[in-house]
């Protein structure tokens, strides 16, 4: 590795000799570091632009199956490429507290395996997606991208990880640029620079031509504006040959060459908008950066206008004549704007004008020389702070949670190491139907005992993202552990509120409804979806079946109408027909109906659920003489006020499961004498 690098210098200070004697007016930047140029696949290096690109054999190359195809040993850039089998990336170190250039290029080679079908991933430490879904078609024509990245880590990687088949990729460069170049507007007033990643969408040499990397100070590419101009522009184009004056105050060459700065365009008269059009996606914040330098007037301040972005004014009557002290002297402003306006061809358009000022009677012109446009992309939580995150969740060990043993990170992903459980989810014995009552209530006492343990027993709440009755997980005893809270979010001590606000996540048929509402995820989310995990426990039937009257297609609003009659009992599990002592069910219904509250502040607590519960068992377990206070309970369970419970219904309903699959259908079935039967009997020997 340091070898290499020590050979990239010295490749660096030749360009740079070179590129001074050849190009007076570009003065590349001169201190990247690191600066790698990769010829991807390649044994050979390649010049392209003045830059020697380097073979990537030694390069830190994660072992991902990765293949080379093509030339390998011819001297042209996109002759090979590199591919990958298999999720792989390539390791660069970096300098942690800078802002990095990535490009990728892409040329579908198509002899040895047809890279043009190929779709794949590109990410950036895991932390940032460059491109999702992305495939490069024309086997003609190379596709390159472009991103400005900042990463709070030391090694940057890029990632490639295969949907269908391969992914591959030509070449890559990376390194520094300069800490203000991006960030040292009012960019950053709006965006932290940190674990921010700009793509690079448009970079336009307005009213001029290409711009190749060899003749940018950056090595960027500006291609000219024609093609993005509106339909009937009539805007005039300038060129000079005069110097341009960069003021070191106000920006450097580094922003942008003089190529950029010495051509613009101006309204051909005082009376027109110049208008621009450009593709670009829904629902992303874009950037742009708009270039001026006047190269039109004669004297400071014969230009005064508007700048209209997705036709709303960005900057009213803007005079380059109060933002810079001499002629052709090059100032920018930047503006963030979501897309604007479909264009005819149904895609989203960003559209830039410039036209007349507002306040200013007599004819001004206005002029525009370069424009770039940015699509911001957020990072998403990256591996150190999940790191965190699953370091306290090792530390948990409780007797009802599925303790996590360990964790490893195999390229892309984090593997999840849990305890076995081996007699599998509560869920796939309620399908069996082969617990008893007693151990159903054991089980559900002992969830509910970890998910008051997670919420109220650690420094910090936990809260559990996902309570259903296939994360209830059970050891050979039998006994309930709380599973799958390796994906909880840590209740973040500076927060004051004890909830997480998030994009709702969860499983349908357990939702809140406040949580829906709110977006607001607390621990009576949790308490919840416990109810509706008792209700399973107690009807063994899905939370869902699609195929029933809307009413019934949901198991809490099911349960919970017939609990609202007294009738609880119609909804049971045949299997435990006769089993359930009356007082236990009566209990066990009404701490489900608490659980299901509408509000949150009207639900138990999980200590509260486990407490009724445990009284429930009691209540199954002892053969207790009623006793006027039976029903009453007392202490912490005094919000659970008992109602006057109805007599058993001389007619009964059953639950017929197809207990192969989900689409398990529960009817009323009066007319079935056998249920019936059942139920009589139950009633006869329970009921009073
Ligand atoms: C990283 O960059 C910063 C700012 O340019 C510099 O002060 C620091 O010395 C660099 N660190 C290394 C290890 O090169
Ligand atoms: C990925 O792209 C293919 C076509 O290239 C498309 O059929 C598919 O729906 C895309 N998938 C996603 C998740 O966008
Ligand atoms: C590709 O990226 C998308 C969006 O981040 C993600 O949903 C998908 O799972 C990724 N595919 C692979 C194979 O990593
Ligand atoms: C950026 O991400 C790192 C690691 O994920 C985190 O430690 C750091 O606080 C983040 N910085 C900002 C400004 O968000
Ligand atoms: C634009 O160009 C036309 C044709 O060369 C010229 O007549 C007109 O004066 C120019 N307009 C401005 C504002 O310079
Ligand atoms: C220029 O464009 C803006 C935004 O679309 C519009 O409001 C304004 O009227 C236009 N001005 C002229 C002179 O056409
Ligand atoms: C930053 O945000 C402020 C307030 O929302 C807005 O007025 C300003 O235009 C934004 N700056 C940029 C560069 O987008």
């Amino acid at each position: 590795m340091g070898q290499v690098q020590l050979q990239l210098k010295f490749k660096v200070a030749a360009l740079l000799f070179f590129s001074t004697l050849a190009f007076k007016s570009s003065a590349p930047y001169t201190s990247p570091d690191p600066y790698y140029l990769l010829n991807c696949g390649s044994s050979a290096p390649s010049t392209e632009d003045n830059r020697d690109f380097l073979p990537n054999t030694q390069f830190a190359l994660s072992t991902g199956k990765h293949i080379s195809v093509g030339e390998a040993t011819s001297p042209t850039l996109y002759a090979a490429a590199r591919v990958f089998t298999d999720a792989s990336f390539y390791e660069f170190d970096i300098n942690c507290t800078k802002t990095h250039t990535v490009r990728l290029h892409f040329l579908p080679l198509t002899d040895k395996y047809d890279l043009s079908t190929a779709v794949f991933n590109v990410s950036a430490n895991y932390q940032f997606n460059l491109l999702n879904n992305f495939s490069a078609t024309d086997p003609t024509t190379p596709v390159k991208k472009e991103y400005l990245i900042h990463v709070a880590a030391k090694k940057k990687r890029i990632c490639f990880t295969p949907i269908r088949g391969l992914a591959f990729v030509s070449a890559i460069e990376v390194f520094s640029i300069p800490d203000d170049i991006i960030w040292s507007s009012e960019w950053e007033l709006n965006f932290s620079a940190s674990n921010q990643t700009l793509e690079t969408l448009y970079r336009i040499n307005v009213g001029g031509s290409p711009v190749t990397p060899s003749k940018d100070t950056m090595w960027r590419t500006w291609i000219p504006d024609d093609n993005f101009l509106a339909s009937g522009d009539t805007s005039n184009r300038t060129t000079t040959t005069n110097p341009i004056n960069y003021d070191p105050e106000v920006l450097t060459e580094e922003i942008a060459p003089d190529s950029v700065y010495d051509t613009c365009r101006s309204m051909a008269s005082p009376n027109s908008n110049i208008t621009w059009e450009f593709e670009a996606s829904g629902h992303a914040t874009h950037l742009l950066r708009l270039h001026f330098c006047d190269i039109t007037s004669s004297t400071l301040d014969e230009l005064s206008f508007n700048v209209y972005i997705n036709d709303e004014i960005a900057f009213e009557d803007l005079k380059p004549g109060s933002l810079v002290h001499r002629f052709a002297s090059p100032f920018l402003k930047d503006y963030t704007a979501d897309s604007g306006p479909l264009s005819s061809r149904g895609k989203w358009l960003i559209r830039v004008s410039i036209g007349p000022p507002t306040h200013i009677s007599w004819s001004m012109n206005g002029i525009l020389n370069g424009l770039e446009i940015f699509k911001l992309r957020r990072g998403f939580q990256g591996f150190p702070e999940f790191e965190t995150e699953i370091h306290v969740l090792s530390g948990i060990r409780h007797r009802h949670l599925v303790s996590l043993i360990g964790y490893c990170q195999e390229h892309s992903e984090m593997i999840l190491v849990y305890e076995f459980m081996s007699k599998d989810t509560l869920r796939d014995h309620l399908h069996n139907s082969d617990l008893s009552w007693k151990q159903r209530l054991e089980i559900c006492i002992g969830s509910a005992r970890g998910l008051h343990y997670l919420h109220s027993s650690l420094a910090r709440p936990i809260l559990h993202r996902d309570v259903k009755s296939s994360n209830i997980l059970l050891d050979d005893g039998f006994t309930g552990k709380v599973s799958d809270f390796g994906l909880s979010q840590v209740v973040g001590p500076s927060m004051s509120e004890t909830y997480v606000s998030t994009g709702v996540k969860g499983s349908f048929g357990y939702f809140d409804p406040e949580y829906v509402r709110t977006r607001q995820l607390t621990t009576k989310s949790n308490v919840y979806s416990f109810g509706v995990v008792l209700l399973e426990a107690l009807c063994a039937r899905p939370v869902i079946v699609m195929d029933l009257l809307s009413e019934e297609i949901n198991l809490a609003d099911w349960a919970m109408s017939w609990h609202k009659q007294g009738l609880l009992g119609r909804t049971i599990d045949p299997s435990l027909v006769g089993e359930i002592k009356p007082n236990s069910l009566r209990m066990f219904g009404q701490i489900a109906e608490k659980c299901l509250e509408e509000y949150g502040a009207d639900r138990p607590t999980m200590g509260d659920v486990v407490w009724n519960l445990e009284y429930a068992f009691q209540l199954q377990e002892t053969e207790m003489a009623r006793e006027p206070y039976e029903d009453s309970i007392t202490t912490c369970a005094t919000e659970l006020p008992l109602p006057v419970i109805g007599r058993w219904p001389s007619i009964s309903s059953v639950v017929t499961s197809h207990r192969d699959d989900d689409s398990a259908v529960a009817r009323d079935t009066e007319s079935e004498s056998t249920a019936s039967q059942v139920f009589s009997q139950f009633m006869t020997s329970e009921g009073r």
